[in-house]
């Protein structure tokens, strides 16, 4: 761990979070966890386990029944973002990426969904149509930017919503399945990207289901239990080296193969 790394400060503090929705359903039961600033973090489990869950509690979309998550010394709950400061700043500062590309494409062209972010938050035009250029062309959507993202294919989708996120240029990227539906080129693509933003300071959490990325994109990994506690933690190495754990909770599974008399492991 770097120097810079070992004085960064907290930024999110998850103590005792239970979540349930319509008080009925428990989606978290219990998770203690801490993120530090510029900290890589993957979170993975089953389907199921809470991650989505866990990433709308740390982009303030709903809060702990039970349990405290505190962003930068302050307490997130609805009365903290009944103060228009504070919200602004929350949300200048957050960014995520829903696993369902479509919650969040609601304008007629590609390019006003990318431009409302950064609009709604007062970025000058200027400067959101520099962000809108430099997106396009990172992520090979320019030819994209005239069409109405509901008519794009679930990949296109993926890499709109994408920018649409990173168009406002958060200190803290929030990822939901980043990787889901993309072919490989794409996918090695935003990998690179996200390095890149990690080398400019950012803080990084994705739930992912891809083993094959976390070593790229995390310095620290959560595995979330079918129970919706927290069944493990540690450095992808020690992770992807903890098979009983990574069978446990449905990230690998061992299956027969019939033709032959031996059995294919499979992440
Ligand atoms: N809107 C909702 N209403 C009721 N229950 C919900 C809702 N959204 C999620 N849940 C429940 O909360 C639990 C956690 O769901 P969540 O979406 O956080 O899991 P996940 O780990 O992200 O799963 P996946 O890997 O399938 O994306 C599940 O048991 C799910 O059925
Ligand atoms: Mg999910």
């Amino acid at each position: 761990m770097t120097p810079e790394k070992l004085l960064a400060s907290t930024l999110f503090e998850c103590r005792g979070v239970h979540y349930s929705y319509q008080g009925r359903f428990p989606a978290l039961n219990g998770i203690d966890l801490t993120i530090t600033e510029g900290e890589r973090v993957a979170l993975v489990g089953a389907n199921g386990s809470g991650k989505s869950t866990f990433l709308h509690l740390l982009d303030a979309l709903i809060f702990p029944d039970r349990g405290t998550l505190i962003f930068s010394g302050e307490e997130l709950t609805e009365a903290s973002f009944l103060d228009a400061e504070f919200s602004l700043r929350f949300r200048r500062k957050i960014g995520l990426v829903f696993q369902n590309p479509e919650v969040q494409l609601f304008c007629p062209t590609v390019r006003e969904d990318i431009a409302f972010g950064p609009l709604q938050l007062g970025i000058p035009e200027g400067k959101v149509k520099e962000r809108l250029e430099s997106l396009a062309q990172t992520l090979r959507i320019d030819h994209l930017l005239d069409r109405s993202p509901h008519q794009l294919s679930v990949g296109e989708k993926r890499k709109v919503a994408f920018a649409t996120t990173m168009a406002i240029e958060p200190e803290v990227l929030l990822l939901d399945e980043p990787t889901a539906g993309l072919d490989p080129k794409t996918s090695t693509q935003l990998i690179e990207m996200l390095i890149q933003a990690s080398h400019s300071g950012r803080t990084i959490v994705t739930a992912t289901h891809d083993l094959h990325i976390i070593e790229d994109i995390a310095d620290k990994v959560y595995v979330f239990g079918q129970d919706k506690r927290l069944a493990g933690s540690g450095t992808p190495a020690e992770i992807l080296g903890n098979t009983a754990l990574l069978q446990a909770n449905n990230l690998i599974h061992i299956h027969p193969h019939h033709d032959r008399d031996h059995k294919v492991m499979k992440a």
